[in-house]
């Protein structure tokens, strides 16, 4: 707390003083929460650019400098050096995890991979065509009919039960979405491999034979993972906590999430990206559609680019790319046109004024489309993808904000622009 404060004149001599509060690093803020009862006016933030929401110890962003830290490591050094449930545990408690505690998370995740039976059926009663995501927010909501001693949602332990089940069930139901898709049948769990090898086992193992995963593979999805578990108070993640803050289900709060992850502008732009490559098809269209970008009658964007915090390099992004070489190498597919044109693409741009003036870099969604088509997983699992790894993140905040003091109930006022008062018209006096 510092004792610094701001001071807003509010027309002739009136003015309020706000106090200002100091973070641990990063822009201060102003309290305002006196505003409203001090001036009679509501400030005015729609898409919250300048508002922050609540305190959190988790991610920090620094969007000028292109820094992204979870607890106080770099995403850089967390994705070289760790595997993914090390991270969730740093994510969740705010230490990383010495060898035992990696073992115990890892084994009460492992131990909640199952789903009960009925969700089997709750799957079935969906078109094969449905898209995952419209599934996934479906049958994660429905969790909070299969498990109501989470409801108490102040009860520690079950906010403990709620994030094991949460993190380790959200792959198991993603590849039951992709399977149901393709008719085959949902394979079940395996409790020997690792979490990544454990969602490739149930994409794309059959009963029929035998299935190994590819390390290579598995290792890259892993590193995709920890690149999206969490990003302070995104879209999705201000979606949790809204919904988390009526005191409804944890299950319901993470569908929620879901459902807002889904929108283009956020978690769909890798499958959106993947989609334009294959619209732009080579790198000498690329002038065509950087003029349809400029052209301001012409709704087209360039997806996987662009960020309302990033306006430097997005770091997830420097990592991807490294990756998306790597994989792409190691597959014996270093040609593949998507990524000629994902390369050649970003070169132009950056290049480009238009894109360099607004600082439209590269985001995560850039790379982890082309990472993942590589891999052989469908575009349309694409953001299912993200999701399973914004899920530590998500419930990570939503228990941060379960036992944060501060936090109530959230309810934004609004600047009426609307009819004033006026006399009802009875239907036979309207014209
Ligand atoms: C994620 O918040 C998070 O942290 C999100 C995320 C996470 O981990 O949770 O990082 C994940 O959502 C990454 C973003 C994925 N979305 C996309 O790649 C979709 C394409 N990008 C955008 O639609 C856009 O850049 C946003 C939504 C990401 C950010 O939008 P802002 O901050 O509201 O910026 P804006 O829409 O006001 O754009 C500012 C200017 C505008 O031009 P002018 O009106 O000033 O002339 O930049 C232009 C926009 O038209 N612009 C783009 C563009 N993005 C912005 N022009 C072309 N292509 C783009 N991608």
């Amino acid at each position: 707390m510092t004792d610094k404060t701001a001071r807003f004149t509010t027309g002739g001599d009136a003015s309020i003083e706000l106090p200002v509060l100091d973070g641990a690093i990063g822009p201060q803020v102003v309290d305002i929460r006196k505003f409203y009862a001090d001036t009679g006016m509501f400030t005015y933030d729609p898409g919250f650019t300048s508002t922050a929401s609540c305190r959190s110890k988790i991610t920090f962003i620094d969007g000028d400098e292109g820094v992204l830290l979870h607890r106080g490591y770099n995403i850089e050094d967390l994705a070289t050096n760790c595997d993914f449930l090390e991270v969730c545990y740093l994510i969740l408690y705010g230490e990383l995890p010495n060898k035992e505690e990696r073992r115990k998370f890892g084994y009460d995740v492992t131990y909640h991979t199952m789903v009960h039976e009925q969700i089997n059926q709750l799957v079935r009663g969906f078109r094969r065509d449905a898209h995952p995501m419209a599934l996934m927010i479906a049958v994660v909501g429905a969790l909070s009919a299969f498990y109501y001693e989470d409801l108490n949602i102040r009860d520690p332990r079950n906010r403990m039960i709620a994030t094991f089940r949460l993190i380790a069930k959200l792959p198991t139901i993603a590849a039951m979405a992709y399977k149901y898709s393709i008719g085959q049948p949902f394979i079940y769990p395996r409790n020997d491999l690792n979490y990544a090898e454990n969602f490739l086992h149930m994409m794309f193992a059959v009963p029929c034979e035998p299935f190994k995963p590819n390390p290579v593979v598995a290792k890259a999805l892993d590193q995709i993972f920890i690149l999206h578990a969490d990003h302070e108070q995104n879209a999705s993640t201000s979606t949790v906590r809204l919904v988390g803050s009526t005191g409804a289900s944890p299950y319901a709060a993470i569908s929620a999430g879901i459902a807002s992850l889904w929108g283009p502008a956020h978690g769909g732009a890798n499958e959106a990206v993947v989609n334009m490559l294959r619209e732009i098809g080579s790198p000498d269209e690329i002038p065509h559609y950087l003029e349809r970008v400029k052209d301001k009658n012409d709704n087209f964007r360039l997806m996987g680019f662009g960020h309302r915090v990033y306006k430097n390099y997005d770091p997830r992004a420097t990592v991807l790319k490294q990756s998306a070489h790597d994989v792409l190498t190691e597959l014996g597919k270093q040609d593949e046109p998507m990524l000629k044109i994902a390369l050649e693409l970003e070169k132009i741009a950056l290049d480009d004024s238009y894109f360099v003036d607004r600082k439209l870099f590269p985001n995560v969604d850039f790379y982890s489309g082309i990472i993942l088509q590589a891999i052989g997983i469908p575009t349309s699992m694409f953001t299912a993808i993200f999701a399973m790894a914004r899920t530590v993140g998500w419930i990570a905040q939503w228990n941060e904000m379960v036992e944060d003091p501060e936090q109530k109930i959230g309810r934004p006022r609004q600047l009426y622009t609307g009819a004033p008062p006026r006399d009802f018209v009875p239907m036979d006096q309207r014209g």
